[in-house]
C-alpha cells in the first residue's frame, strides 16, 4: 500500500472548472480518444484531455480528425487539444470550436519531440520563437475568450540543455491570456529518456505568478503524485504513461489527495474486466474491426506484472474479434482471478526510448524574435 499523507492545495480551477482533484489526464494520441477518457473517468475526477487534434486538419474538416473529436456525452466539460504553428490556423481552428460548439476547454500542444514535427519548428522547437509562439497562444485565447472557453498551454523544459524555452513560455502564455501551464519537465532531446527534471516545475512555479502551473513526468503512482505536488508547490498535475493499462490509478490519484488511504491495485480478475470494458468502449467509438485492433496496444500494459505466458500474451497481441477476446480472457482467467496486482508493476511504463540530437529547420536558433509561420510544419493527420 502507498504511503500517502493529505496535503494542503488551494483546489485547481482551469478557468470557470473546478478540476478536483487536481488531475489531468495526458494528452496522448493514439490513446486518449473517447473510449480510454470513458474508461478512465469512471474511476475520478479532474480533467481529461483528448488526443492532439491538428489545427489544420481541423480546419480542412478532415474526416479521421473529425471523428477524433468525438467526446462522450456525459463529459463535461470537453477538453480538446491543439497542435498548431500558424496564428491564423490557430484562430480558425478555435473559431470553428467556438462557432460549431464542439469544446469547452482548449489545451495547446508545444510538446511534440517528433523529429517530422521539429525539423519543420513545430511542437517542442517552437517556443524558442518567442513572438510566434505568443501570436499562437494569443490568436487561440482572443477567439476563444468571448466564448467562456479557456485556453491552456503544455511544454517542455526546452529543446535541449543549451536551449531553455520553458520559464519565457510561461511568461508569455501567462501574460496573453492562458489560464494555466502545464509542464513536461523534459527537454524536446531527452524524448522520453531518463527522468523528469521536477525541479523545472518547482522553478516554473517561482516565474508565473497568476495562473496555475501543472507539473508533468513520471507520476507512475498516487505517491509519486503527491510528492510532486509537495516538492515543486504545483498546482495540480497531468498523469500520461502511468495509466496506460491502468485507467483505475485515476481512482487511486482521487482517494490520495483527499488523504485516503490507497490500497492495492485490482487483482487478475479485476483487471481482466476492465480490459473488457475498454474492448466494448473501443467498439463503441471505432466499430468492430478498428476497435479490437486499436485495443492490442493496449494489451502488454494491461498484463504487465501478471504471470500470463509469452504465447498467450502474444495471441492478445494480435486478436481481431470480441469472441477471440472473450477466449482469451477466459483462458487468462483460468488462470487464476485471484493473482494480485504485482507492486512492481506500478514502475515506469509506456515509451521511454532515448535521447537524440533535435532536429530543426536550419538557423533556427539564429532568431529567438523572428516570428514567421514556419513552412510545412502543420501536421495533416493528427498523432504523435
Ligand atoms: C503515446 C504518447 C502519446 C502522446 N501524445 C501527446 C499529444 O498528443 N499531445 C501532448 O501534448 N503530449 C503527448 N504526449 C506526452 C504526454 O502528454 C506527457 O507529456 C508525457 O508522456 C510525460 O508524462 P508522463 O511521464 O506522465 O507520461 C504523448 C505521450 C505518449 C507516451
Amino acid at each position: 500500500m502507498d504511503d500517502v499523507h493529505p496535503i494542503e492545495r488551494t483546489p485547481l480551477r482551469i478557468g470557470p472548472y473546478l478540476a478536483d482533484p487536481p488531475v489531468v489526464l495526458a494528452p496522448m494520441a493514439g490513446i486518449t480518444n473517447v473510449a480510454f477518457r470513458r474508461l478512465c473517468r469512471e474511476y475520478g475526477a479532474g480533467l481529461y484531455v483528448c488526443e492532439m487534434i491538428t489545427t489544420r486538419a481541423l480546419v480542412e474538416r478532415d474526416p479521421g480528425t473529425l471523428h477524433m473529436i468525438t467526446f462522450d456525452p456525459s463529459e463535461t466539460p470537453r477538453s480538446m487539444q491543439l497542435y498548431g504553428v500558424d496564428p491564423e490556423t490557430m484562430a480558425a481552428a478555435v473559431r470553428m470550436v467556438v462557432e460549431e460548439n464542439l469544446a469547452d476547454h482548449i489545451d495547446m500542444n508545444f510538446g511534440c519531440p517528433m523529429p517530422k514535427v521539429t525539423r519543420r519548428g513545430g511542437g517542442a522547437a517552437l517556443p524558442f520563437k518567442r513572438k510566434l509562439f505568443g501570436d499562437i497562444v494569443a490568436a487561440a485565447v482572443r477567439t476563444a475568450e468571448p466564448a467562456g472557453i479557456p485556453v491552456t498551454v503544455k511544454f517542455r523544459i526546452g529543446i535541449d540543455d543549451e536551449h531553455l524555452t520553458y520559464l519565457d513560455a510561461g511568461r508569455i502564455a501567462e501574460a496573453e491570456g492562458a489560464v494555466a501551464v502545464a509542464l513536461h519537465a523534459r527537454t524536446a532531446a531527452q524524448r522520453y529518456s531518463g527522468q523528469a527534471d521536477w525541479s523545472a516545475i518547482t522553478r516554473l512555479k517561482e516565474a508565473v505568478h497568476t495562473i496555475p502551473v501543472l507539473g508533468n513526468g513520471d507520476i507512475f503512482s498516487a505517491a509519486d503524485a503527491v510528492r510532486m505536488v509537495e516538492q515543486t508547490g504545483c498546482d495540480g498535475v497531468v498523469v500520461g504513461r502511468g495509466c496506460l493499462g491502468r485507467p483505475w490509478l485515476f481512482g487511486e490519484l482521487r482517494a490520495a489527495f483527499a488523504g485516503e488511504p490507497v490500497g492495492p491495485g485490482p487483482n487478475l480478475g479485476a483487471v481482466l474486466l476492465v480490459l473488457r470494458r475498454h474492448a466494448e468502449l473501443l467498439v463503441d467509438h471505432y466499430g468492430p474491426d478498428k476497435g479490437i485492433r486499436d485495443l492490442r496496444k493496449h494489451m502488454a500494459w494491461y498484463l504487465h506484472g501478471f504471470p500470463v505466458g509469452s504465447s498467450l500474451r502474444q495471441r492478445f497481441g494480435l486478436v481481431r474479434t470480441m469472441t477471440e477476446l472473450d477466449e482469451l480472457l477466459g483462458a487468462v482467467g483460468e488462470l487464476g482471478h485471484d493473482e494480485e496486482f504485482a507492486v512492481g508493476a506500478e514502475g515506469p511504463r509506456g515509451r521511454q526510448g532515448s535521447p537524440a540530437r533535435v532536429a530543426l529547420p536550419e538557423n533556427w536558433l539564429d532568431d529567438p524574435d523572428d516570428a514567421s509561420v514556419p513552412a510545412g510544419a502543420e501536421l495533416m493527420h493528427s498523432g504523435g
